[in-house]
């Protein structure tokens, strides 16, 4: 079978290979996979960023990925042959608290990931896909859309009238914005972009400001929010973006560190968040039981994740570069 692998460090690195098929052993699933999706983590993985949390050789890259049943172990009884199933972001999460030896497990890092034709589960690593969602479009969803979905619904329980702030277009802001309008939620989106400001608004922000026209945005947002502040912001951003974030929370608000977009480090103002009774919540992705209790808001609202293009395998390295240019609105996909 084909597989997109990992063999060094740098993107030059990064090759289609040939694999032995894998076997389902006993509460094991095969799954012949049809699609993955990218994730901003994955420029990470292939430079090494994540130290001693990933491989750096001979690892199958991407954590989110769907497909069908091809085959059962012995034992299995969550799935048959022919069965929809898309992967979970950890092997081993499937519900509680999250602990090191679970978060140990997440696919395309320090265990083999789905850019292959083929990948065996355990059987409680895999979802099944709703029928409203493409294969493509349930790829799109193990990590980005459970990341943006821990922070709001499982973390922050979102209400009806509360505001939300997402920062930039890309996949778990675009499903935070999703979550937020779903929940009843006011939305705050940002962009560098003019052109996706309007693509955003389409997709049902309230309020948008350009970050790059407009670099003092928090203030902006307090504005825009009469003065008071969000409830809720999606820090994707991390060390250029969180101390306006800190500016743009309500007092009492929270704020979800997710990401490191514009740098890891940082100065973090201290008054900010503890005279103004802040909470800061860190977010890494969740465990299957809500990525199932999130299948079920996205089948019973036919919600739509937003894909911006589909790749076909061959040209696995096209896409990774539409990523790390930073040209896409939502999420990008590799056919399979
Ligand atoms: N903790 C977790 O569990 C978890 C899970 C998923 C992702 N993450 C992290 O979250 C971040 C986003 O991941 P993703 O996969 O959604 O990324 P992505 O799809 O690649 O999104 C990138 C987009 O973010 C926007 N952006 C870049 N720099 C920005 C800045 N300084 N301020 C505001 N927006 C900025 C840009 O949007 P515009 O073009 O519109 O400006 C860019 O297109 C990454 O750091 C990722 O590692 C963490």
């Amino acid at each position: 079978m084909k597989a997109v692998v990992l063999t060094a460090t740098g993107s030059q690195n990064v090759k289609l290979v040939r694999r032995p098929k894998p076997r389902p052993a006993a509460g094991e699933v095969l799954v012949r996979l049809t699609a993955a999706a990218l994730n901003y983590r994955d420029l990470v993985v292939v430079n090494g960023g994540y130290g001693s949390m990933q491989r750096t050789s001979d690892l199958v890259m991407l954590s989110d990925g769907a497909g069908k049943v091809a085959a059962i172990g012995d034992g299995v009884r969550r799935f048959k042959r022919g069965d929809r199933v898309a992967s979970t972001f950890f092997d081993d999460w499937v519900a509680g608290e999250p602990t090191q030896e679970k978060l140990n497990s997440a696919l395309g890092a320090l265990v083999d990931g789905v850019l292959a034709e083929y990948r065996v589960f355990p059987e409680r690593a895999l979802v099944a896909t709703p029928d409203n969602l493409s294969d493509a479009e349930a790829a799109t969803l193990p990590c980005a859309a459970l990341t943006a979905w821990s922070a709001l619904i499982t973390q922050g329980g979102l209400r009806p009238g509360e505001t939300v702030l997402v920062l930039g277009t890309g996949g778990v802001s675009l499903f935070a914005l999703q979550f937020a309008k779903l929940a009843g939620a006011c939305v705050i989106a940002t962009s560098s972009s003019d052109r996706k400001l309007k693509k955003v608004r389409k997709l049902g922000a309230d309020h948008v400001i350009n970050y790059k026209t407009t670099p003092d945005w928090g203030k902006q947002v307090v504005a825009i929010t009469g003065g008071r502040g969000v409830d809720h912001v999606v820090e994707v951003g991390g060390a250029g973006t969180l101390k306006q974030s800190l500016r743009a929370v309500r007092a009492g608000g929270r704020v979800y560190l997710i990401g490191v977009l514009s740098g890891a480090k940082h100065d973090l103002m201290l008054p900010f968040i503890l005279t103004r009774n802040v909470r800061v919540q860190g977010i890494t992705v969740g465990s299957r039981e809500q990525f199932e209790a999130m299948l079920r808001a996205i089948a019973h609202a036919r919600l739509r994740p937003v894909i911006d293009r589909i790749y076909p395998m061959a040209r696995f390295a096209d896409a990774f570069d539409h990523l790390a240019a930073g040209r896409h609105f939502g999420k990008v996909v590799i056919a399979i």
